[in-house]
């Protein structure tokens, strides 16, 4: 098949990029590389990629010609961020998406999957210890509140011209090549500095991280899905912070303080206390969980990334 990747120069859409070219099929990817370039050599060499911008209409447009299937990732992400450029977060991704959408039209493309957010969940209370796709969202930054709207722009656009979408719920995917906008990263480099861990609020607040190989697993089995589609991609695992920071120092065998700070500013997405996926519906409908659990992701990223 033929498939476009915007934001496949990033963390997550680089793996995608790796998997889906070993698996022989054509892919372009689409990315303005405002976080660099995470494709390795040998993918880089296997695809065609486009340097520029998703709001570039006509970009998108002759990007996407000729494609089966469009994953949608490009996107600004991290807390900080996010939070200290709003405007510009929500214009990469509505209007990002309204080209994807007008795209796919114009080009007969029969399937989009789209990168949401756990984020949107923010305070939404836990169900059955842990969040299904139906409870109520709470979306409060500009980030979460963008991903929401492009969810039911998408639902709506499947109403109206039968095109298959999902969007992808993903929870915290940690993995070798991210870089230190992310807590994973960010703990590694300062255990392996045996510099202090710095947790920011007491530690308590839970995360599911969700390991890179079952996020592109995740995404892949998804591919061919009929209809409209909302899907958590989490592991169904609830980790406190203290905990995760003990993992890593004892993974790195790291003499790192753990210290409690105050965010250096307030944010809203670190008040969120507890958060942890359901992945019933994914095991469903593409009959697949992710399993590892965080010990062997984070030793597997210690071995791939640091480990000399
Ligand atoms: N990593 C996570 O834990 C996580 C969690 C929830 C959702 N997501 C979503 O998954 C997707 C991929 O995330 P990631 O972790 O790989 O992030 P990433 O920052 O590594 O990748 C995003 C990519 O988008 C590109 N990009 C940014 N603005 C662009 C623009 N205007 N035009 C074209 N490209 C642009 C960046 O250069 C980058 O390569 C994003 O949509 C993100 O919101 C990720």
């Amino acid at each position: 098949m033929k498939i476009l990747i915007t934001g496949g120069a990033g963390f997550i859409g680089s793996n995608l990029a790796k998997r889906l070219v070993d698996d022989k099929h054509e892919v372009v990817v689409l990315d303005s590389l405002l976080r660099g370039n995470k494709l390795d050599k040998d993918t880089f060499s296997k695809i065609k990629f486009i340097k520029g911008d998703i709001r570039s209409r006509q970009l998108v447009l002759d990007a996407s010609k000729g494609c089966d299937v469009i994953y949608h990732f490009s996107a600004v992400l991290g807390v900080d961020i996010v939070a200290d450029n709003p405007v510009e977060t929500m214009d990469v991704e509505v209007i990002g998406t309204r080209n994807i959408i007008e795209a796919a039209e114009a080009n007969n493309v029969k399937h989009i999957l789209y990168a949401s957010t756990s984020g949107i969940y923010s305070h939404s209370a836990i169900v059955k210890n842990a969040l299904t796709e139906e409870v109520l969202v709470d979306p409060r930054t500009s980030y979460a509140m963008a991903k929401r709207y492009n969810e039911i722009y998408l639902a709506s656009h499947h109403e109206e011209k039968g095109i298959n979408v999902i969007s992808l719920r993903f929870f915290n995917v940690y993995g070798w090549n991210q870089d230190n906008r992310m807590v994973v990263p960010r703990f590694f480099e300062q255990a392996i500095a045996n510099e202090p861990i710095t947790v920011f609020g007491t530690g308590n607040q839970t995360r599911d991280f969700t390991y890179i190989d079952d996020t592109v697993e995740a995404c892949v089995r998804l591919m061919g899905i009929k209809g409209c589609h909302i899907i958590n991609i989490a592991n169904e695992a609830e980790w406190c912070i203290t905990d995760l920071a003990n993992e890593i120092k004892s993974i790195t065998n790291s003499n790192s303080e753990i210290i409690y700070i105050e965010a250096p500013k307030k944010r809203y997405d670190y008040e969120v206390e507890r958060r942890v996926g359901s992945s019933q519906k994914l095991s469903e409908l593409a009959k697949y969980k992710p399993l590892t659990n965080l010990r062997t992701g984070l030793e597997k990223i210690y071995s791939i990334n640091y480990a000399k």
